[in-house]
């Protein structure tokens, strides 16, 4: 039970928002490692604003002295608060505290992982290390000297002097929030690179890492440099300091912070070599190394007023990584993947319990809301913004604020104004898409008649959490139009939706084939009843790649929905055109890969709940299962010729082309395992000289039900963590769902588990909750037990992981009325065992009461 004398969370409204009336311009932190005594003695230069107390933030410190301009104070210190009273108009205020980061288990403020010292400060983790206005309006330039037994010693900014053993000092002259403050100490060996800027500064790059790791680094600096380039080239941003360190943490909360010079990453996010990391490994490399440093302006030069505004940052730099990406590999494969995420994620969370808005209006723990909805909706946010003002609009909004907002802490409206004053736009309504939470749903009707071609198109917004009604928002339509032998009678065009219904009318000879939403215009949900024969059309012939894929989608789906709710069988017709496609050797293969690839056992359950029915989760796995068979059948003899196209000479490269190769061979290896019982995948795993082919051919034979597979993989893996979570994780995730709970069980207790490691705790737990839906739905609550008595006990110890694994529950009122008992129970208990706001907060609103 929670203890009642603990007070009740309390609850932060962005309508709150007050400027601080005394401010920290300067703050010089001096810091004696020592696993259970470090003492950090903090000097913060203090500038009154206005009138008011000064209170600071800091948590589980043990304080040891304060003084004010020299003179020891005793300030009142109530639970995480310290209240200054009478603050004259400019001090300095001194304090000294003694912090254990060895005893830190949350991975949040100063921690140890794998003997090394390193910091995870966003949101609120620096009150965890010193006193300090932990907000991030309160900006400030920092020197930081450490003193510790160990060879590498760094801080943000530029090191002052040498870096000697057991000392170091660094300066960072921007001037910047708590958040962004990070040090890392330990025995680390640098990859490094030289990087000259557009402005001409030399910048020195340096990938750490621990000794071993050394041959796992160059396609992160790879993925650097090309970043700070195209940030220059693109967006005319260059970097600011003369170094740039990227270190590798092994305990990790998330992917990696951009930590102002000093970005720190989840190790699984930096380090890769062909024989351990697998394309898509790389891939997440790739993107996650640019979103960090293109932080460095949209977050770091200019930051969030407060933390309501987090999408400022995030959904900014999400777009920019993800524009990257177009640029880096292919587009139109970007896009779709781009697309698949945002509705695993976001349209999920969006149609459950935790929806929220964009920009959200109130929260308890702030570490909640690193959501899909504010990273990958908050994109898509700006992608619309971009369309509805034109791509050169976009760029002069962009520079304009630069050039207004640099070295401030703004909000949404500074942004949507730099684009109303340089485009000349009114967003008033478009700015609907950061308060309003729910994904639009577009009803699609056609008619033609005497050569009219009518398009009626409705938007529906449906109510959320706290949002009953919505009024209409700005959505941008793109569509074109093909005749029905596929050829383009129509161009594509923006329409933005603004009311509630409207019609569009063309001038046509004949009925064409609609293609609506092309390049995934807007976050919406479309109403559309297309024909079959209309969507083989668009799926044969479009000209935009993502409607071209999504008219495949649709097919799919609709089958896989109808297998399952009527019972019917798939279709010579769609078979045939799944063939067309896969044996399509002018088609690009990852192309093919995401064509071929059936809607996942959550987005089916998703659309049945959304439908009307009640989604079952074994019927879906079965009928996905029959579906690969059938296609497995139909291309039969085609699938060792089509393997044999798509093998890759030579020596293993991570470039998109290769990669999609791969995937597409992945694709078939398992259709082919679907009807030989793990011949080829046998073959395939033995033959593998690198990661991804490995992992495929595993997972298939794991799926195949081979049982020696597990051990081989483990006997020439044991040693290496990250490939392990792979091989954790897959177990799992691959098991027939009636075994996967006995699987996850089984895998807690073998020696390598490791809850307090984050990435190992989400390949277990996760691989289960969600890596095997089925699995973790079996009827007898077996897998919410699981779930349920991991994220209690990990909760005491490391809160935000719990609290952010919890959302496998968000589903709850999607099942039948027993599974809906059974999750609502364990969702009680998780809400009455938990310790932690994190999550008290995600259970409470999970449960809606
Ligand atoms: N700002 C980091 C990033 O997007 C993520 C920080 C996540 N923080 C958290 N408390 N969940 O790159
Ligand atoms: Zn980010």
């Amino acid at each position: 039970m929670r203890d009642t004398d603990t007070p009740a969370p309390q609850t932060i409204h962005l309508g709150d928002y007050a400027p601080v009336p005394v401010t920290v311009t300067h703050v010089d932190l001096s810091f004696r490692l020592d696993p259970l005594a470090t003492r950090v003695h903090a000097r913060l230069t203090c500038e009154r604003r206005g009138p008011g107390e000064m209170v600071l933030d800091g948590e589980g410190l043990k304080a040891l002295r304060v003084t004010l301009d020299g003179a020891e104070i005793s300030p009142v210190i109530d639970g995480d608060r310290m209240t200054i009273a009478d603050a004259p108009d400019a001090f300095l205020l001194e304090t000294e505290v003694e912090i254990a980061p060895e005893r830190n288990l949350a991975l949040s403020g100063l921690y140890m992982s794998n003997g090394m010292y390193c910091t995870q400060c966003e949101a609120e983790g620096f009150r965890r290390i010193t006193w300090m206005l932990d907000r991030p309006d309160v900006m400030a330039t920092y020197d930081v000297e450490i003193d510790a037994d160990l060879p590498v010693l760094l801080s943000n900014g530029d090191l002052v002097g040498d870096m000697t053993e057991g000392h170091a000092k660094w300066h960072d002259p921007w001037p910047k929030p708590t958040y962004l403050f990070a040090l890392v100490a330990g025995h680390l060996v640098p990859t490094t690179h030289s990087f000259t800027t557009i402005e001409d500064r030399a910048v020195e790059l340096n990938v750490w890492v621990r000794p071993g790791d050394e041959g796992r680094t160059a396609y992160a600096l790879d993925a650097l440099e090309r970043s700070m380039a195209w940030d220059e080239k693109v967006y005319g941003r260059a970097y600011d300091l003369s170094v740039f360190n990227i270190v590798a943490v092994d305990d990790f909360n998330m992917g990696a912070m951009e930590n102002k010079g000093l970005n720190i990453f989840n190790s699984r996010c930096v380090l890769a070599s062909p024989e351990t990391a697998t394309d898509s490994d790389y891939a997440n490399i790739e993107r996650i190394v640019a979103h960090e440093y293109f932080h460095n302006w949209t977050g770091n030069r200019i930051t969030c007023r407060d933390w309501f505004q987090l999408c400022l940052k995030e959904g900014l730099t999400v777009f920019r990584d993800q524009q990257f990406m177009a640029d880096a590999r292919s587009a139109a494969v970007q896009r779709i993947g781009d697309v698949l995420t945002l509705r695993a994620r976001q349209f999920r969370e969006d149609a459950g319990p935790l929806a929220h808005p964009v920009r959200p209006e109130s929260f308890v723990e702030i570490n909640n809301f690193y959501t899909a909805t504010i990273y990958e909706k908050g994109a898509e946010v700006i992608g619309m913004l971009r369309r509805i003002v034109g791509s050169d609009g976009y760029a002069k909004g962009c520079a304009l604020y630069f050039e207004q907002h640099d070295g401030d802490a703004a909000t949404i409206e500074d942004w949507l104004a730099c684009f109303e004053e340089a485009c000349d736009v009114d967003l008033t309504q478009f700015k609907l898409w950061y308060t309003q939470a729910g994904t639009p749903r577009i009803g699609v009707t056609e008619h033609f008649a005497s050569g009219v071609w009518r398009l009626e198109l409705t938007q529906d917004v449906p109510p959320t959490p706290g949002q009953p009604e919505k009024a209409p928002m700005a959505i941008p339509l793109a569509f074109g139009a093909l005749d029905d032998g596929g050829a383009e009678v129509l161009e594509t065009r923006v329409h933005v939706l603004g009311t509630a219904t409207e019609v569009l009318e063309f001038e046509m000879d004949a009925r064409p084939v609609l293609s609506m939403l092309r390049g995934f215009s807007a976050p919406v949900i479309l109403d559309h009843d297309q024909s079959d024969a209309d969507r083989l059309v668009l799926l044969a012939h479009d000209t935009d790649p993502f409607a071209r894929w999504e008219a495949g989608r649709a097919l799919a789906k609709d089958r896989l929905m109808r297998a399952v709710s009527e019972g019917r069988y798939f279709d010579a017709a769609w078979l045939d055109a799944l063939a067309a496609l896969a044996t399509d050797g002018a088609a690009d293969p990852a192309f093919r890969a995401l064509a071929l690839a059936l809607p996942s056992e959550d987005d089916l359950a998703g659309s049945l709940h959304a439908a009307g029915v009640v989604p079952d989760p074994d019927a879906i796995y079965a009928i996905r299962r029959r579906a690969q068979l059938a296609i497995a059948e139909r291309l039969g003899p085609d699938l060792d010729a089509l393997r044999e196209a798509m093998r890759v000479p030579g020596a293993y490269d991570p470039s998109a082309e290769d990669a999609g190769k791969r995937a597409f061979d992945a694709t078939l290896l398992r259709l082919r395992t679907m009807t030989d019982g793990g011949t080829a995948a046998r073959a395939a795993y033995d033959a593998a000289d690198n990661m991804t082919d490995r992992m495929a051919a595993f997972t298939c034979l794991l799926e195949a039900g081979d049982e020696t597979v597990a051990g081989r993989f483990e006997a020439d893996w044991k040693d290496d963590r990250l490939v392990m979570d792979k091989w954790f994780m897959a177990q799992i995730a691959h098991a027939a769902p009636r075994d996967a709970v006995g699987t996850a069980e089984r895998l807690t207790t073998h020696p390598d588990y490791d809850a307090g490691n984050p990435n190992r705790f989400r390949a277990v737990v996760g691989g289960l909750s969600a890596g095997n839906p089925a699995g973790f739905h079996t009827p007898d609550g077996r897998g919410y037990g699981f779930v349920a008595d991991r994220l209690i006990e990990l909760d005491r110890a490391n809160p935000q992981t719990a609290a952010r694994m919890s959302t496998a529950f968000e589903t709850w009122r999607r099942w039948d009325a027993d599974r809906q008992d059974l999750m609502r129970a364990a969702l009680e208990r998780m809400r009455d065992g938990a310790t932690s706001r994190d999550l008290i907060e995600m259970t409470t609103r999970m449960l809606g009461d």
